[in-house]
Formats: C-alpha cells, structure tokens, sequence
C-alpha cells in the first residue's frame, strides 16, 4: 500500500510546513503546486511567465494546466510510494482528476488544517521567504520576529547572508483575495471530500509540533494502522519498486 496524503486548508493553515516535515519523515516527496509555480516564475520560464501576474492577484492558476504538471509530477518514479500534495487540488475539476490520476494507487488521506481567518491573515503577514530559494522560515524552530542567521536549505543560501522577504502574494489585500477564492472554490470541495472514510480535519492552532502528531494520528487512524508504522508502509512498498526513492 502507498502512502498518499493530500492536505488541505486555506492559505497559511501551516499545510506547507507540515508537508515539507512529513515527507522528509516519511521517504516520500512533497509535491507542492504553489513551489512548482513560485520556481517558475523565479526562473523566467514560459510557464512562469504565463503564471506570475495571476499569483501576484491571489487568483488561481487554469485547472488544465494546473492538472498537467500534477499529472506528469506523480509518474515519476520517486513518488511510486507515496506523496504529499500541498496545494492540489483546489477545485472541484481538480480534485475529479486527482480521482483519475491515483485510481490505481491505493487510498488517498485527505487532512484538513482548520485555523480561523484572522489567524491566517497573520501568519501570512509575518512569513518571511527565502529570497534566493523561496523557502519558508522554518515555523518548527524559528518565529518570525527572531529568523536565522542563514537559509540552509542550499549550498548558496549557506554561502550567503540573510535574505528574508515578504511573498509576493503575501500583502493583506491579496491574502484576503486567496480566502475570498478559498471559501468560493476550494471549501465546497473540501465538503465532498469530508464524506469519504479517508478524510480528517486537524486543529492548526497548535504549536507546529502539535500538529504534526495530529497529522501522523490523522493519517495511521484514516489507514486504521498504529502511528509507528507508517515508515514501514513506505519501506515496503519501495522495496518492491525498482530503483526506489530518491533520497
Ligand atoms: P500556495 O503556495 O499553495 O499558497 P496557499 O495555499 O495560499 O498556502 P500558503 O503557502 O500561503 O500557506 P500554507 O498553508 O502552506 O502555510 P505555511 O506552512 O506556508 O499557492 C500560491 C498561489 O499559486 C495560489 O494563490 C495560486 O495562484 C497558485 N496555485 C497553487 N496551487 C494551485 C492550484 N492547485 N490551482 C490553481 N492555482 C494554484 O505557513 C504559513 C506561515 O505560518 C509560515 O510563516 C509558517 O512558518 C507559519 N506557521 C505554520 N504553522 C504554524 C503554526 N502551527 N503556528 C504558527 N505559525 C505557523
């Protein structure tokens, strides 16, 4: 059985963070639309160019395209054991060809991060971005008001001083724009997923560690399995897969 987790919730819930922590957790990839697109548009590439003004108003990029690069993404050999998707899908056209794409893969958990707008709007304002990587401040050891020294997520973020920006998208008015679409589009999606056995809502007000126990609980109770044996899942199902993960 594959370990296929989709997160769900609006913007700055925290699905970013817990997903990038899981699959690292997990030996699984995190597939996240919005860094698909974001590393587009750092890089100028056609797709980028296409995207960038529709990101910078908080809208939502076109479902057939947004499809495609999901598609083409969870072929890949590294993401035969599982994936985390963060982002995707967001509309009711998105989550029909989710149904298509992992028809044959085993179940797929959906876990909702449920945290009220204000809060949301916060969080948002107050993240900081790597300028040279697009990586998020790390929420598990680093508050906004006290970043680190150094990105580390690559050699030349280490190599370099510290760079933290505000998102492009992250200015109040825009992020208020991403909720308006969110409750429009992706939470009456949401409810026709909430009826599927697979299906749990998490509270994200914790602290990122306390979340992050109730997404493994979450995701071992939707597989009616103890939480400590979600790795071996991985494990097994890679073992019988030639040429296995990417580390
Ligand atoms: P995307 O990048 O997916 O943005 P989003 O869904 O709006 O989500 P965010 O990244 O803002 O929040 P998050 O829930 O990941 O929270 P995070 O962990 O970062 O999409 C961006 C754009 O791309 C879209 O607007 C659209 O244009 C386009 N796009 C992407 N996918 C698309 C699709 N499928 N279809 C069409 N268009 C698409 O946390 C937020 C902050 O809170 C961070 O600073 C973090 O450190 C902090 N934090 C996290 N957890 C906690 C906690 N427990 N307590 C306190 N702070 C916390």
């Amino acid at each position: 059985m594959a370990l296929n987790l989709v997160m769900l919730g609006p913007p700055g819930a925290g699905k970013g963070t817990q997903a990038e922590r899981f699959a690292r957790e997990h030996g699984i990839p995190k597939v996240s639309t919005g860094d698909i697109l974001r590393e587009a548009v750092h890089s100028d590439s056609e797709l980028g160019r296409k995207v960038k003004t529709v990101m910078e108003r908080g809208e939502l990029v076109g479902d057939d395209l947004i499809i495609g690069i999901v598609r083409e993404r969870l072929v890949q050999p590294d993401a035969v054991a599982g994936f985390v998707l963060d982002g995707f899908p967001r509309t009711a056209a998105q989550a029909n060809a989710l149904d298509q794409i992992t028809a044959e893969r085993g179940p797929v958990i959906c876990v909702e991060i449920q945290v009220p707008d204000e809060e949301l709007v916060r969080r948002v304002r107050a993240r900081r971005v790597c300028e040279d990587c697009g990586a998020n401040a790390d929420a598990f050891v680093h508050q906004a008001d006290a970043l680190p020294d150094l990105c580390q997520n690559t050699d030349r973020c280490r190599s370099v001083g510290p760079k933290w920006v505000a998102r492009s998208d992250d200015s109040e008015t825009v992020v208020r724009e991403r909720l308006k679409i969110y409750w429009r589009d992706t939470r009456p999606m949401i409810e026709y997923y909430s009826a599927r056995p697979t299906f749990r809502r998490i509270d994200g007000l914790q602290t990122p560690e306390q979340v992050r126990e109730a997404l493994v609980s979450a995701v071992a109770s939707a597989l009616g399995l103890p939480a400590g044996q979600l790795q071996s899942l991985v494990a097994k199902k890679l073992s019988g897969v030639k040429g296995g993960a990417r580390p």
